[in-house]
C-alpha cells in the first residue's frame, strides 16, 4: 500500500448449535459489532455429517471426533464473515480458549465463557490463522452453490 492505511481482514466465524439453543445469538452478534467488526456476509444452516467431517478434517482421527460430528449436526449453526484490521486475531481472542471450562477460570470475559460448557460444546467457532480463514470462508461462501448441494438438509438464508 504506501498510502498508511491499514488492510482490513476477514475471519469466519460460527455460532454453533448450542448457542443458536440457549438464544445467545443476538448478544453474540451485539459483542460483535461493539468491537467494531462488520458482518459482511452470514447464513443458518443445518450442517450434515459429511460437511462437518469435512470442516473439521484435521480432527478426524481423533478420539473426540465422532461426539463432535454429532453436536455439530443437532441443530442450526449461524457463520459469518467478519472483517475488521486485525479480525483473525482479535476474534480468536474474543472467543477465549477451546474449553469453556477453562475459558471461564481464566478469560471470564470471553464468548465461551459466556454461553460455551466444555471443550466439544463451546459455543462459537473463530478461524485460527488467516490460512484457515481464507480456507474456511471459501469452504462455505465461494463455493457457496457447490457447497449447498451437498449440504444434505439445507434450510439456508442468506
Ligand atoms: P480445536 O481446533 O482444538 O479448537 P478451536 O475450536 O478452539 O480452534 O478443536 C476444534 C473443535 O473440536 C473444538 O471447537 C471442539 C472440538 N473438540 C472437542 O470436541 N473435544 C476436544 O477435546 C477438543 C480439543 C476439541
Amino acid at each position: 500500500s504506501g498510502d498508511g492505511s491499514i488492510e482490513k481482514e476477514k475471519t469466519l466465524a460460527m455460532i454453533k448449535p448450542d448457542g443458536l439453543f440457549g438464544s445467545y445469538t443476538n448478544a453474540i452478534k451485539e459483542i460483535i459489532l461493539d468491537s467494531g467488526f462488520s458482518i459482511c456476509k452470514e447464513m443458518t444452516i443445518h450442517l450434515d455429517e459429511d460437511t462437518v467431517k469435512s470442516f473439521y478434517a484435521v480432527h478426524s482421527s481423533k478420539s473426540f471426533f465422532p461426539s463432535l460430528v454429532n453436536y455439530m449436526t443437532s441443530g442450526p449453526v449461524l457463520i459469518m464473515v467478519l472483517e475488521k484490521v486485525n479480525a483473525v486475531a482479535d476474534w480468536r481472542a474474543m472467543i477465549g480458549p477451546t474449553d469453556a471450562r477453562k475459558a471461564k477460570v481464566t478469560h471470564p470475559n470471553s464468548i465461551r465463557a459466556m454461553c460455551g460448557l466444555d471443550s466439544q460444546t463451546n459455543c462459537v467457532h473463530g478461524s485460527d490463522s488467516s490460512e484457515s480463514a481464507a480456507r474456511e470462508i471459501s469452504f462455505f461462501f465461494k463455493e457457496a452453490s457447490s457447497a449447498i448441494l451437498t449440504m444434505g438438509h439445507a434450510f439456508v438464508s442468506f
